[in-house]
Formats: C-alpha cells, sequence, structure tokens
C-alpha cells in the first residue's frame, strides 16, 4: 500500500480536504474501468456471448462484495442506482409510499442531507403523512431521547444519516434501530457519509434500508448502492419500469424479474459497477479499522492546529466524524474557500445541501474541510500556513 502512488490524483498540485463530496480512485479502480472499455464493453443480462457473459460474472461479484462489506444476509438484498439520492428516491417512494398512510407519522432532523428531505416532503403533499424534526441538541447532534420524545402511536418512520455531512455527528444507531423497532418502527439509514468511514455492519445495526454512494468511498462516479432487508425489499414496487426488471409483460400484466433486479431497470452503469468492486477489495486490504484510526489521528491534529488561530472559529469540535466546519468573523466562508483556492486547496463552503439546519444550528454558512485516510499531516500544515497568513487573507478579500 502506498498513497501517494495508489491516488495519482495525490501527484497533482492540489490539496483535497473535500472528501465528503467526493473522493479519490486508487489507481485499480481507474484500471479495472478501463479495463472493461477497452477489453470486453458489452451489456449485462443480455448478450449471447463470452463478453457479456464475464460482464454478468463481474456484476455478480461486485454485488457480493458489496453485500459482505455491510454483511448483509444476501447480495440480494443489494440494489445498484446511480447515487444516494436515487437510492433514498427509490426506498422512500417505492416502499414507503405504498407503507404510509394519511395519519402515519416520519421523523427526519434538520441537519439531513436534501436528498432525505426534499423526497419526504414530495411524499407526505401526495399521501397526507406528518414530517417530525427530532430536535437537535446545541452542538446539533441526535439524542435517542429527542427521538423518543418525537415518536408517538403513529410513527411508522425514522429516516436520519448516520452521519450527517455538514457537522459531521456519528449517531447511535445500533440504539436507535432497537428503541424504533421494539415500537414496530422502520429505520432508513442515509449512509453517505458513514459506509466510507466507519464499519458498517447492517445486521448489527439492524438497518431496515441503507443508501450509499461508491464515489464517497474511492468507486466511480454514477454509482449508488440501496440495501433493504429481503423481506422488506418484497414488498417494495420499482420506482423505474423498463428493460431488465420484467420476466413477461403485456397490456394488462407486468411480471417483474426477481429481487433485486426489478428494482434496476435499464442499462446499469456497468463499468462502474465492475470496477466498484475494487474500490471494495482495496479498503478491505487497508482495514476499516485503520481508515476510523487515521481520520481520528488527521481531525485531531488539524483541530490542535486551528485553534493556534485565534480568528478562526471551530463550530464542531466535538462531532465524531472527519469533517471540521470553520469561519473567520466578518468574512464570508465563500470568501474563504475561494482564497484558499488561490493555494490550491479543495474545501467546500456554504450551507452543503442542507438548508434547514440553520433553524437550529448557532451559523448558517460554513467552510467544511472534510478529510479522508489518504489526507497527511503535511497538507494539514500548508491548510494551516494558508489561514494564518491573516494579511493575504483580508488583501483577498478586500476587507
Ligand atoms: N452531499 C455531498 C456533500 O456534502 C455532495 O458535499
Amino acid at each position: 500500500m502506498n498513497i501517494e502512488k495508489d491516488f495519482v490524483m495525490k501527484n497533482e498540485d492540489i490539496i483535497y480536504f473535500d472528501n465528503a463530496a467526493t473522493t479519490f480512485k486508487p489507481i485499480s479502480v481507474i484500471n479495472k474501468e478501463m479495463e472493461y472499455l477497452t477489453k470486453y464493453t458489452a451489456n449485462s443480462h443480455r448478450g449471447d456471448y463470452n463478453i457479456s457473459f464475464k460482464v454478468d460474472d463481474e456484476i455478480d461479484e461486485s454485488r457480493y462484495l458489496v453485500s459482505k462489506y455491510i454483511n448483509s444476509k444476501s447480495k440480494d438484498e443489494i440494489i445498484f442506482t446511480s447515487n444516494t439520492t436515487d437510492s433514498m428516491n427509490l426506498v422512500i417512494n417505492g416502499f414507503f409510499g405504498e407503507y404510509l398512510r394519511e395519519d402515519d407519522e416520519v421523523i427526519l432532523t434538520k441537519s439531513e442531507h436534501a436528498s432525505n428531505i426534499l423526497p419526504w416532503l414530495v411524499l407526505s403533499k401526495k399521501i397526507g403523512f406528518k414530517i417530525k424534526y427530532a430536535p437537535l441538541d446545541k452542538e446539533g447532534k441526535l439524542s435517542l431521547e429527542s427521538i423518543k420524545k418525537t415518536i408517538t402511536r403513529n410513527t411508522k418512520a425514522i429516516s436520519i444519516a448516520h452521519v450527517t455531512n455538514v457537522i459531521g455527528d456519528i449517531r447511535d444507531i445500533k440504539t436507535i434501530t432497537k428503541y424504533a423497532h421494539k415500537k414496530g418502527i422502520l429505520v432508513l439509514i442515509d449512509g453517505a457519509q458513514s459506509v466510507p468511514h466507519i464499519k458498517t455492519d447492517v445486521q448489527d445495526l439492524d438497518i431496515d434500508f441503507l443508501a450509499f454512494s461508491a464515489h464517497k468511498m474511492c468507486g466511480p462516479t454514477g454509482l449508488g448502492i440501496l440495501y433493504g432487508k429481503y423481506e422488506l425489499l418484497k414488498y417494495m414496487k420499482p420506482f423505474k419500469y423498463g428493460g431488465g426488471m420484467n420476466e413477461i409483460y403485456n397490456e394488462n400484466t407486468i411480471e417483474l424479474d426477481d429481487i433485486p433486479y426489478r428494482f434496476e431497470a435499464g442499462t446499469p452503469n456497468v463499468s462502474a459497477i465492475i470496477a466498484f468492486s475494487e474500490t471494495i477489495k482495496y479498503l478491505n486490504k487497508i482495514g476499516i479499522e485503520n481508515i476510523e484510526r487515521t481520520e481520528k489521528y488527521l481531525k485531531h491534529y488539524l483541530i490542535k492546529e486551528l485553534k493556534t488561530i485565534p480568528y478562526i472559529k471551530i463550530y464542531n469540535e466535538n462531532s465524531e466524524g472527519s469533517i471540521v466546519l470553520i469561519n473567520i468573523d466578518g468574512i464570508e466562508s465563500g470568501d474563504l474557500g475561494l482564497y484558499l483556492n488561490t493555494k490550491n486547496i479543495c474545501v467546500r463552503s456554504g450551507k452543503h445541501c442542507v438548508k434547514m439546519l440553520e433553524e437550529e444550528a448557532e451559523f448558517k454558512d460554513t467552510v467544511r474541510i472534510s478529510l479522508y485516510f489518504y489526507n497527511s499531516y503535511e497538507e494539514i500544515d500548508k491548510l494551516i500556513l494558508a489561514l494564518k497568513d491573516f494579511d493575504n487573507i483580508k488583501k483577498y478579500v478586500n476587507l
């Protein structure tokens, strides 16, 4: 394992701290995608020839590796979609759209990503169920107590991120699902920011549905995953209809293909799915415990160094994830982000697709530094150096 060699993007003259948005891909993943594109391009489930059989086998292998990675009972519980948003829309509409009734209630929080709020808002307008937001504490964190207080006899679902993409707090999913299941409540987890960073065992956590993206965990773009317990997937309706998802159809009836294929209408993102198996192999080689540990050390160092700069405000020092939110008083977060860009440092600023959080949090816009295991102490030092140059910052933002 050699980070500099494995990640060719690390050789570019940039320092990348926007890993909550997307991540670099190891060369093995890039090579695999390239190999498919140059040596055995074919569609899946269709051809009667060797390269098409190979594609089917490799898609199957990828599904198996993903299943093992999150420890699902069966690979049939793994559905390939195009991203976390697509996975969320599929399960919210395809399952909960059938399951929920007018008098029901769904619990979210205001620190959920837009993809875990907007599909619910649209569906609730159609069905009439109520959305309730479990209150967050002063630091923007969610406690079991808050969920308990928000639950009523009518609560049918809780839909929350395991790790939030702004504050980066890690929720105690195991305790939450245990409590929810006792009350007959189903739990949908947005795993976009958790699966890449922390161990996610869907059986141990007893998660009903889990959505995540390949590209945020060193995998290809355009590929999302929806995990669902098989017993629940039996009741989910496809969100898309077309080729590859039906057994037979005529004007009056559509006989669906087996689970999970019935949820994967149309040509899938074959090159991404095939290359994703290399991602899983790579992450397995590093080990999720090592990823967690490395990020913890990096974050600890980053916060320690940021604290040496008196004008930097840190908002989420006590969050457990690998995200750090900062600002400088009197400077727009967007301007600070653009200043860092002049030093080839990549961060994200603004609301990070979470536009209701400001109703509860003490901040509106922030500069987000999001780490991954391939970041280094030297990169953090360069960020700190850039932030310490207050004269230059002031000059840049015309202060
Ligand atoms: N959801 C991604 C982020 O937080 C895009 O940056």
